[in-house]
């Protein structure tokens, strides 16, 4: 397949690129500068001259609380730009996989998302994400949604990164507890990104390493695993004043993906403890 991917720097970009790569498939990268998704002209004539069998749509802007103070930045990066990449698509006629995230929800479900639950976007990154993936849903007939959480990888300004960098240099950590929902390591989600691509099945589906956890319950396992002396204590989200509100319970039920491809995510504690063994730890974390 030839394979467009933006957002190709990213966290999940820089996976799936090299994922794309080693399964031999032809690839294309865009990312800033030089490619800006909300150039809706430049995006379609670049998707006519590239000629991509299928889209991977990653680019976005991710800084949850920074969106809450710029709505129009976040409206054209998330919405816009998916709205531009699934117009180009559709006039090529080629499948488009558009990355989403469980920050369309509302956080006060009681059990896993399905992936026709009602949305209900708390922060300007939700709503904007939605939009975006409206846009897709209505403009480009071949269209995968593909909804992931609590994201980490390397070269990511992520949560697993914050929590070693911290916990190496400070005796004691404070993380909420009142946030739970599923850790997905980027590498993990490269194959069945692949998969839908590859296929005629289109639709919403959730994708996320298998189980639940609290921020709290992940920070603690980072600690184990890494084998650091530092405390970690538990506090709740009203301690924590942060400018985007983020949903307490945001797991995702990967139900759709295992019906189509009969198999899940591995559980995300196997996912950590392969990303920890193999990933160097970084200078920088969010
Ligand atoms: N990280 C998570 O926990 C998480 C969870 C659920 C869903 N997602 C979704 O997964 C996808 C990938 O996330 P990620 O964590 O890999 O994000 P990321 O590391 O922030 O990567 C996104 C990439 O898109 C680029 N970009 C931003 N605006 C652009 C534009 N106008 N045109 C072209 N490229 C642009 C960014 O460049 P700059 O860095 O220069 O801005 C960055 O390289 C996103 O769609 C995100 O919404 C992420």
């Amino acid at each position: 397949m030839r394979c467009l991917v933006t957002g190709a720097k990213g966290m999940l970009g820089v996976e799936l690129v090299d994922f794309l790569r080693r399964q031999r498939e032809d690839v294309v990268g865009w990312d800033l500068p030089e490619h800006d998704v909300t150039d809706i002209e430049k995006t379609i004539n670049g998707i006519h001259k590239v000629g991509p069998d299928v889209i991977f749509h990653l680019a976005a802007w991710t800084d949850v609380d920074a969106c809450e103070g710029d709505i129009a930045k976040a409206t054209r990066v998330n919405f816009q730009g998916a709205w531009a990449v699934a117009l180009g698509a559709e006039e090529l006629r080629c499948s488009l996989v558009h990355i989403s995230t469980d920050y369309v929800f509302d956080g006060r479900a009681t059990r896993p998302y399905r992936e026709n639950d009602p949305t209900g976007p708390l922060s300007v990154y939700g709503r904007t994400k939605l939009l975006g993936e409206q846009a897709v849903i209505r403009s480009c007939r071949r269209h995968f949604v593909a909804r992931t959480s609590w994201m980490f990888g390397r070269g990511g300004r992520n949560f697993v990164d914050t929590i070693r960098l911290k916990s190496s240099e400070q005796s004691r950590i404070e993380v909420v507890t009142d946030q739970v929902g599923s850790p997905t390591w980027a590498r993990d989600l490269c194959r069945p990104l692949w998969e839908l691509g590859g296929s005629a099945h289109y639709g919403i589906y959730h994708l996320t390493n298998s189980g639940q956890c609290s921020w709290f319950e992940l920070a603690c396992e980072i600690v184990r695993l890494t084998g650091v002396a530092c405390e970690v204590v538990p506090t709740d989200t009203a301690a924590i004043a942060r400018p985007a509100p983020r949903p307490a319970y945001s797991v995702l039920d990967n139900r759709s993906f295992k019906k189509r491809f009969g198999k899940v995510l591995r559980p995300w504690q196997e996912a950590l403890r392969s990303y920890l063994d193999g990933t160097p730890p970084a200078k920088t974390g969010r």
